[in-house]
């Protein structure tokens, strides 16, 4: 196998090819390099078509072996039956990178002919893009190597799509919004590159401030996980991801190829990775046209200017909804706005400067709020009056906002009203200056921006929980799966626990009604009793448990009385014995799970038992490795979470308790391949300091190999 060549070539080619270059100006082939030669890429072109002849001005040639040049990336743009030679011709001619256009392989099902190209390509040291994409572009050494629009801007934002049509159109809408583009690239099949690879390039790019990914499905889940959480660390990366609904998701499914992962798993993993999420096309252009170019806020005391009440109240409730803090120190903001709130105004955030306010009040009052160092951001709205013209209003916003820029402070403006007011929007957008025709773009706007500056460095480092025995654990395993069994019997789940270092119930099998007593009294009452018989699976139908004994002659009666209920039941059962098992005091359940995702293998689950599991589904999901304060972060995310602090006066629960249990299943999860499952259900939760008790568990196994469920 030949060394990967380094991905930069494919950004940055010194030298291009295009397979199957057509002299026929309808063919995709022509497109290609006319889009080439016309956006002027700086490196050196070669067509490439058996027929020979001339396209734009370059020689086409027959073989790509023929020419004594180095080739770093060939574009191929060949039906897909004739992909095998135009590939075995690439490699022969030394190519670094393929970028496939050819549709008709994995999203038809084609999957053998797709994996040839990238296991071939691999052996001979290309890296594959695609296939079934429209190309890539790369502002860098001005390269439009795709079959769409010409213009594309340059700029500051990359866009990463698995959809071909849509990333067409978003070179389109970002041309119209006049956003920038520093690359964009179709990933399509992802028979090699992926995003992950994408990521890594890109966010080691000054000339790329921000990143916009389109994903249908994942396939390396585990790998984007580690990129993301290290790439957010360092630019925002806006994700728009398809298949939220049920039947979007089975769409999604069906045109990739690829699996959509449950999207509430998804969503957790991407807040997870500090990735911001957006709902639409328009909201995520919205969002990287926004913080392109955006200064850093300082803190997040958000002020409202507004000449009209209702849209302040409006954006108050946007700002909720955002988790944009409006800053509340109102002796503060009487102080600074008073000269321009007139009689009928407010200066109780929002900062309300009536529709009688003129240009000058108006530039006034964002003066202020921009010299104010308490102030870290401010969301300004303006309903049409007759009281400022459109060239008016246009200068005082164009101005407001550079001098803002200049302060190194975030504004965000929205303007209601009719022509006059569309007339100014369309003026300031063309020069990039951040106005929205609604609270809810421009609050969203600063909300993402502050979720993105409030994304931590680090944080503490993930380890596992070394005094987990893995080894123990590994044999109870074995044992298991050697007795053909896939999931473990309840006392090989409690030796789980112990070696686990967690407690569940103590408890023992009598095999008579004196070793019954014996077992009871060494427990403490209460205790439960259960039947031990592989002959009976649903022990409470036939009356085989039997719950709250407090004494001797209770324990003496139950005994009989689970036997007789046994035999009449079901005569021909082996009872092993009884069960005693120390009767759990009531405490607060939750559900913890371990679980292996198919997309993004080892996963954690938390949430509170009973109706919250069941009716509510309030759960939240984190993938492995998790350090302990994202554990303690997943466990506040459950809506019930105000439950576990006490409410009405009970005590706060045990939650470090939670948290060191979490830790545990995860260290389990991630080192026992052969576990699929575990779930304890429920984990009863005492007041703080009192620790926890894992009341039942589950564990299923399976003999496939570790990374065998995250193809
Ligand atoms: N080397 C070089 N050129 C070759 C070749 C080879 N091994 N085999 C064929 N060609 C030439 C053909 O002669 C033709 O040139 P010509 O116009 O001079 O005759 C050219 O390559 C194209 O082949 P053709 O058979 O005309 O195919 P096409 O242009 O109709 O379609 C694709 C080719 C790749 C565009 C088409 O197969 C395809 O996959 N379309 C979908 C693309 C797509 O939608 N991608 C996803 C976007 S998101």
């Amino acid at each position: 196998m030949m060394e990967k060549p380094d991905i930069k070539h494919l950004f940055e080619p010194r030298s291009i090819a295009v397979i199957g270059a057509s002299e026929n100006p309808g063919k995709i082939g022509h497109v290609l390099v006319q889009n080439i030669v016309e956006m002027g890429y700086t490196g050196r072109i070669y067509p490439v078509n058996p027929k020979g002849g001339e396209i734009l001005g370059h020689k086409i040639i027959t073989d790509l072996t023929a020419i004594d040049d180095e080739i770093d990336v060939a574009i191929i743009a060949v039906p897909a039956r004739a992909i095998v030679p135009a590939v075995r011709m690439c490699a022969a001619a030394g190519v670094k990178h393929l970028s496939v256009i050819t549709s008709g392989f994995g999203e038809i099902g084609n999957l053998e002919e797709e994996r040839w190209v990238a296991t071939f390509a691999r052996e001979n040291g290309m890296r594959v893009l695609g296939p079934n994409i429209f190309g890539h572009y790369s502002a860098r050494v001005s390269l439009n190597a795709t079959f769409g629009p010409k213009d594309i801007r340059k700029g500051n934002v990359a866009i990463i799509t698995q959809s071909g049509a849509l990333g067409i159109a978003m070179i389109g809408k970002t041309a119209v919004q006049n956003i920038g583009l520093s690359a964009i690239i179709s990933v399509g099949n992802k028979s090699d590159i992926d995003e992950a690879d994408l990521l890594e390039y890109l966010v080691e790019q000054d000339d790329t401030k921000i990143i916009l990914m389109y994903i249908e499905g994942i396939q390396k889940g585990e790998r984007l996980v580690e990129v993301l959480i290290e790439a957010t660390k360092v630019k925002p990366v806006v994700v728009i991801k398809s298949g939220r609904s049920k039947r979007g998701a089975i769409a999604a499914a069906s045109h990739t190829g690829s699996l959509a992962g449950s999207d509430k798993i998804f969503d957790a993993i991407m807040r997870q990775c500090g990735v911001l999420r957006a709902e639409s096309v328009d909201e995520a252009l919205e969002w990287c046209n926004f913080l392109s170019h955006a200064p850093a806020p300082q803190g997040e005391n958000t002020v409202i200017i507004t000449n009209g009440g209702g849209v302040g109240v409006l954006a108050t409730d946007a700002c909720e909804k955002y988790d944009v803090k409006l800053f509340d120190d109102s002796q503060h903001l009487k102080n600074q706005f008073e000269l321009v709130t007139h009689g009928f105004g407010s200066t109780k955030n929002p900062i309300d400067i009536t529709g009688e306010a003129s240009a000058d009040d108006y530039v006034h009052a964002l003066n202020v709020a921009r010299e104010d160092e308490l102030i870290n951001g401010v969301l300004a709205l303006y309903c049409e009056t007759a009281l400022m013209t459109a060239g008016e209003l246009t200068r005082v916003i164009e101005d407001s906002y550079t001098n803002y820029q200049q302060a190194g402070k975030p504004v965000v403006f929205a303007l209601f009203g009719g022509e006059k007011t569309e007339l100014v929007i369309n003026n300031l957008t063309q020069k990039n200056i951040p106005v929205y025709r609604d609270v809810y773009n421009a609050t969203s706007c600063m909300g993402t921006l502050y979720s993105f500056s409030k994304q931590k460095e680090g944080g503490d480092k993930v380890l596992d929980d070394s005094t987990v025995d893995i080894a123990a654990i590994d044999k109870i395993v074995d044992d298991a799966l050697a007795d053909g069994r896939e999931f473990l019997l309840a006392n090989e789940g409690e030796l789980l626990l112990k070696a686990a270092g967690l407690t569940g119930p103590k408890n023992g099998i009598a095999r008579s009604i004196t070793s019954a007593v014996d077992i009871a009294e060494e427990i403490g009452y209460p205790v439960v009793m259960k039947v031990v018989s592989r002959d009976i699976l649903h022990k409470s139908d036939v009356g085989g448990v039997l719950l709250d004994l407090d004494n001797k002659a209770e324990i003496l009666d139950a005994y009989q009385t689970i036997m007789h209920n046994c035999k009449s039941h079901k005569p021909n059962a082996v009872i092993d014995g009884v069960e005693i098992v120390e009767q759990v005091k009531p405490g607060t359940e939750v559900i913890i799970g371990a679980m292996r995702d198919k997309v993004f293998g080892p996963i954690m689950m938390f949430g509170l038992g009973g109706i919250y599991v069941e009716v509510m589904k309030d759960v939240s999901f984190r993938a492995l490795p998790l350090s302990r304060s994202e554990v303690r972060t997943m466990i506040k995310e459950i809506r019930s979470y105000p439950l576990l602090l006490g409410v009405r006066g009970e005590a706060r629960k045990d939650i470090e308790q939670i948290v060191e249990t979490i830790f545990k299943l995860g260290t389990i999860i991630r080192n026992c391949a052969r576990i699929t499952d575990i779930e304890i259900n429920p984990l009863m939760v005492y007041d703080e300091g009192q620790g926890v008790k894992t009341v039942d568990v589950r564990v299923l196994l399976s003999t496939a190999e570790k990374g065998e469920n995250n193809a």
